[in-house]
């Protein structure tokens, strides 16, 4: 099934793009994979009836920031509306949405069984006695009805939040074809977006405008959105994580850190590239950032199913440590201090749903963005592409950024 699903990609990937190198706009979900996502998480959870809440996009759990959404319900439906429930009933393959808003939720989920939620209590009474055990992820509210109605009807209720959640990450870090599809599309606007950032750049000019060029390029692409505040940061806000203001001068012989992704159709990408402001590098920035390269390189050269994050980790910081730059570098500030991970999963989210200590496999999309921040000197560096693993290796999705100096400047002379 991996296997298929890689190499379906791939052909898919050759339809998609046209002879111009543009690639044209993938579908939309259909709601013939959403039905498949639904009973795949059925054959998981294989009794009573499943009852799933969507949760509110950006609730302050721990692990959740704004790069991370919660999109395991519109994973499941195609859409998302806070308090909604969503009904499975794997004894009958069946699904339905109750929805507080069932006009609007049939209009743009990806399932045609939709609902009223008041309709929920009726329907929990009506369908035991072949469903005798509800498993929820529920919130208070609808926690209380459901075991309201439990007791009315002697069913059982059982708390099946930690194994829905993990199901459905589980099935979130494998990428069907069309998901890749959708990314792919993503990554190209932002291959795009990131060249006109290097044709534009010049000193003088603010990030602002840089920030106005790159998003321009993601909506004459098609694109409908970001998949993060796009970050330009020149100078020492380019040692700033999650950097925002973008409205500095840049500055002549300095650095510009660019982060951005855009997104379409609810998936995004997230790809880093550092400049020379004046569009040549310095000789003490081009060391840094061949540091910087090496460490990616040396990451992406064991990418392929069975490493795990930690692998690719040691493998980037043996280069920091190598070449002494373990002072400013990667995962540690100036103090000592983690100041980011190498990388992460993508997806719905930038920092998308997935296990992080297990090995990789096919069809997982991931970041690999080593940096290095020098704060005394005022300037930052990261690089960050984004890979599908493969069955033998990776894909790279941000191949259309230039990540070499050499390369970057040439674009930047043009
Ligand atoms: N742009 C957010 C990140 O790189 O993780
Ligand atoms: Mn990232
Ligand atoms: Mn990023």
């Amino acid at each position: 099934m991996r296997r298929f699903t890689a190499l379906f990609a791939l052909a898919l990937s050759a339809l998609v793009y046209a002879q111009d190198g543009s690639s044209s706009i993938p579908p939309k979900i259909a709601p013939e994979e959403y039905r498949e996502r639904r009973e795949k998480l059925m054959e998981k959870l294989n009794d009573g009836v499943v009852l799933i809440e969507a949760d509110p996009l950006l609730a302050g759990a721990s692990g959740i920031d704004a790069n991370t959404p919660r999109f395991d319900y519109t994973y499941l439906t195609g859409y998302h509306r806070k308090g909604d429930v969503l009904a499975l009933i794997p004894s009958l393959k069946k699904s339905i949405l109750f929805s507080e808003e069932p006009e609007e939720a049939k209009r743009q989920a990806g399932m045609k069984d939709v609902m009223s939620r008041e309709k929920l209590e009726e329907f929990l009474k009506e369908i035991t006695p072949a469903a005798s055990v509800f498993h929820t992820r529920l919130r208070k509210e609808a926690k209380e009805l459901v075991e309201k109605v439990a007791e009315e009807i002697s069913a059982t209720v059982k708390s099946a939040g930690r194994v829905i959640n993990r199901e459905i990450t589980r099935m979130r870090m494998i990428k069907s074809p069309a998901e890749l599809a959708l990314m792919r599309k993503a990554s190209d606007a932002t291959n795009k977006a990131h060249l006109a950032a290097m044709k534009a750049c010049k000193p003088g000019m603010n990030e602002g405008e840089l920030q106005e060029i790159i998003e321009k390029t993601f909506k004459s692409e098609g694109c409908d959105g970001l998949s993060f505040p796009s970050i330009v940061g020149s100078g020492k806000n380019g040692t700033v994580l999650h950097y925002m203001k973008n409205n500095r001068e840049v500055p002549p012989n300095s650095l510009v850190v660019i982060d951005i992704g855009s997104s379409i159709y609810g998936y995004v990408t997230d790809i880093t590239r550092t400049l020379p402001t004046s569009g040549k590098f310095t000789q003490e920035h081009r060391a840094a950032y061949e540091v910087v390269l090496e460490a990616q390189k040396a990451a992406e050269a064991i990418l392929k199913p069975g490493v795990t994050f930690g692998r690719l980790e040691r493998a980037a910081r043996k280069v920091f440590q190598d070449r002494k730059r373990t002072d400013w570098s990667y995962a540690h500030t100036t103090a000592g201090g983690p100041r980011h991970g190498l990388g992460h999963f993508v997806g719905m989210a930038v920092h998308d749903s997935g296990e992080y200590g297990r090995p990789l496999a096919p069809g997982m999309v991931i970041t690999i963005e080593p940096g290095y921040y020098n704060v005394r000197d005022g300037y930052g560096i990261r690089i960050e592409d984004i890979y599908v693993v493969t069955e033998t290796g990776f894909e790279r999705l941000s191949d259309g950024s230039p990540r070499e100096p050499d390369e970057i400047e040439k674009m930047m002379a043009n």
